[in-house]
């Protein structure tokens, strides 16, 4: 079943100029796509326009249907709906997701309590368990901790909890590990992929490096200037890239070895 159908989808600013031009993909229910391209590409413009966030002033052209709504147009309200149950994100400064001011354990209780209705000690338990699954060291400590006293990779883990909290059918993660230190990232990868897997999640996960995407994604479409350029599975794209351009992202993938190592394990 298509989750997320995005066709024709053009981004325009206030001005007309297009920075998302005429993209076309589909991610089916518990499939992972990765969404590639030099930084400006317009990765995360796409994603943004998923979500019905775009920035002030810019537009939208093309139809954008998420779990059978059509995104582009929607009102504020059914996004709002739209967002907390069928797709969450996961961005790449987890401090912009997060509040400053707020509680850590708060931040992961409230979509938590908006999705199952638990109050008091039961909502509780059911939130240090949400930090707990993803590997949070110390839950109890995490939870009563605001979010400039703990790690950059720590607060990460906590947006992904928020996130996963709302059980969304779609997990849109744009460059969610390139913040953080690269002995974090892998972890963060790692984690990603085996809690998308045992919930069977689908992923749209955004990155201009590639082995990052192939780690935790099945099919990949590469984007150039606004455009998709190219689209097959990671093995193909990888071992057998059309374009240039995906040549190039592929001899300039950090440890790309190892990530297809880390595909075929077991
Ligand atoms: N708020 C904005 N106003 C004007 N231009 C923007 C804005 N956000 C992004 N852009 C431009 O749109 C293009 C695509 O940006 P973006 O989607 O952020 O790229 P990516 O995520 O692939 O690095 C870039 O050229 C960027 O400069
Ligand atoms: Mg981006």
């Amino acid at each position: 079943m298509t989750l997320l159908d995005v066709h024709g989808l053009t981004v325009r600013t206030a001005d007309g100029r297009s920075l998302v031009s005429d993209l076309s993909f589909t991610v089916a229910g518990g499939e992972r796509l990765g969404l590639i391209g030099e930084s400006g590409s317009g990765k995360s413009l796409t994603t943004l326009a998923v979500l019905g966030l775009l920035p002030e002033g810019m537009s939208a052209t093309g139809s954008v249907v998420l779990a059978g709504t059509q995104i582009l147009g929607a009102r504020e309200k059914e996004l709002t709906a739209v967002r907390g149950r069928d797709a969450a994100v996961v961005f790449q400064e987890p401090l912009t997701a997060l509040d400053p001011l707020m509680r850590v354990g708060r931040q992961v209780a409230g979509p938590l309590a908006r999705r199952t209705g638990l109050k008091g000690g039961k909502l509780r338990a059911a939130t240090l368990d949400a930090l707990a699954q993803v590997r949070l060291p110390d839950p109890e400590r995490i939870a009563r901790a605001f979010p400039h006293e703990i790690s950059g990779g720590q607060r990460q883990r906590v947006a992904l909890a928020a996130a996963l909290a709302c059980e969304p059918a779609l997990l849109i993660a744009d460059e969610p590990t390139t913040a953080l230190d690269v002995s974090v990232q892998a972890e963060m990868l790692g984690l990603i992929d085996t809690l998308v897997r045992e919930r069977e999640m689908a992923v749209l996960f955004v990155s201009h490096d590639l082995a990052v995407v192939a780690k935790v994604t099945d099919r990949i479409l590469v984007m150039k200037d606004g455009r998709a350029v190219e689209e097959g599975t990671v093995r193909d794209v990888v071992g057998a890239p059309r374009q240039e351009y995906t040549r190039n992202l592929v001899a300039s993938a950090r440890t790309l070895e190892s990530a297809l190592d880390l595909r075929s394990a077991p």
